[in-house]
């Protein structure tokens, strides 16, 4: 089972924006959600279109937006049982003092009002009004009452109002509300990965990038690796379910999220951090990090000074991290990749043992559309012997699409009996 955690197209949310001022930042809020690729439909109470048109909602979110209870034609299209089944979550922003009060009391004598009785998803209330008018007594009151009936109280911001005075009632900012609503289903997908997913509970470790080896305090070498695939096996593991320690050379990537990123430069301060993961506890190890192997022997103290027609620079040979990972006693499930311009096969059935590892995907770099700096790549896959396991081959794709036929591939070997040996 796959989750993605960064993509909320199967996701429904009813925004439902009642009379406030503050319904001109729902409009904004639309588009963030839209931005996270939430499916959002509007609901409007006849007091939010004195403040802003159901044209720009249905322009914002795609949808036509829901108006009324007793309409025939509306109740034709969706109706409001319809609409309440549909949703993930129910966003009322901003909520007025009248649509506290008629939740309070079970009213139902508009569509929102009654979409909130017939809804079994989660209700959020955003409460936006005049700072005394969130004080009274009775609207106090009536929050209590949602809080008990299981409402979620996005607390209003203080500050100034549009009507002048100073104090509790701003509705939080569209961008902040979004987040929050992401941060939910982020949250809720997560919880079923970890129990579900193909790496529910495992703890995976990902070398990825180049490594830089200097050579005095201002110049080093490396390679050209931009650590796409490894940042994207990081994320697709994650989704997973898996706890993920990502080890990055220099790259310019963001992390992804949930991912508990390392960085480090040369391939000593790699291996170092990759044992420290070991010892931490380790149910995986994939090494994609392209390792310089072979290091200056000796780095200059100070900038070497241009002399002479040639410059020898002494290199000796880094340790093999992958390798040296796989002789360890507290071994991880190993998993190593193998870029190669021929043979390309038979080289890396060649690493699988010579590295000890228990699966390998190669890839042909000699192919200018796949690989390296590419956003696309295609990979075949060999399993240690003792897994009995057929080679597969996996088809020119994304890297992400890559990644996840990677994960199943983990998944499978580490499900698979092995013959004791
Ligand atoms: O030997 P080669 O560099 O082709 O092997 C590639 C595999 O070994 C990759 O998984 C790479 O991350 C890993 N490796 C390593 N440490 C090195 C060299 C390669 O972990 N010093």
């Amino acid at each position: 089972m796959s989750f993605d955690l960064s993509v909320f197209s199967n996701k429904n949310i009813i925004l439902a924006v009642t009379g406030g001022i503050a319904a001109y930042k729902s409009a904004i809020l639309v588009r963030r959600l839209k931005d996270y690729g939430f499916n959002v439909r509007v609901v409007m109470t006849h007091g939010a279109q004195a403040f802003i048109t159901p044209l720009t909602f249905q322009a914002l979110s795609g949808n036509p937006v829901h108006t009324e209870l007793l309409n025939p034609e509306a109740e034709a299209g969706m109706g409001h049982i319809e609409l309440a089944r549909w949703a993930d979550l129910v966003l009322v922003a901003p909520a007025s003092c009248d649509t506290i009060a008629k939740f309070a009391a079970g009213l139902a004598d508009d569509l929102l009002s009654t979409l909130y009785l017939a809804t079994k998803a989660p209700v959020w209330i955003a409460p936006a009004m005049n700072q005394q008018m969130w004080a009274a007594k009775a609207t106090q009151r009536n929050l209590n009452t949602l809080v008990e009936d299981g409402v979620h109280v996005i607390m209003p911001d203080a500050g100034s109002q549009a009507c002048g005075d100073v104090g509790l009632g701003r509705m939080p900012e569209p961008e902040d509300l979004a987040e929050q609503v992401k941060n939910y289903f982020h949250q809720a997908q997560r919880a079923l990965a970890e129990k579900f997913g193909l790496l529910a509970g495992k703890r995976v470790t990902i070398t990825a990038g180049p490594t830089r080896e200097a050579i005095d305090p201002v110049r080093y070498i490396s390679n050209h690796s931009t650590g796409k695939m490894g940042f994207a096996i990081a994320a697709a593991c994650y989704t997973a379910g898996a706890k993920v320690t990502l080890i990055a050379g220099p790259v310019s990537l963001d992390t992804p999220n949930g991912v508990k990123r390392i960085n480090v430069s040369s391939a000593l301060k790699m291996l170092d951090e990759s044992l420290h993961q070991l010892e931490e506890g380790c149910d995986v190890f994939i090494a994609t990090a392209a390792v310089a192997d072979y290091r200056v022997a000796e780095v200059a103290e100070h900038k070497i000074k241009k002399a002479g027609d040639e410059l020898n620079i002494a290199l000796i040979k880094n340790p093999d991290i992958v390798a040296t990972i796989a002789q360890q006693q507290k071994r991880p499930f190993m998993v190593g990749f193998a870029a190669e311009t021929r043979n390309v096969e038979e080289y890396a059935a060649g690493k699988l043992v010579a590295k000890k590892l228990d699966m390998i995907a190669c890839n042909d770099v000699s192919r200018a559309d796949i690989g390296f700096a590419s956003d696309q790549n295609a990979m075949t896959v060999f399993f240690a012997d003792q897994y009995q396991m057929e080679k597969r081959d996996l088809e020119k794709a994304s890297k992400q699409e890559i990644a996840q036929q990677l994960i199943e591939a983990i998944h499978d070997a580490l499900n698979h009996e092995i013959d004791p040996v």
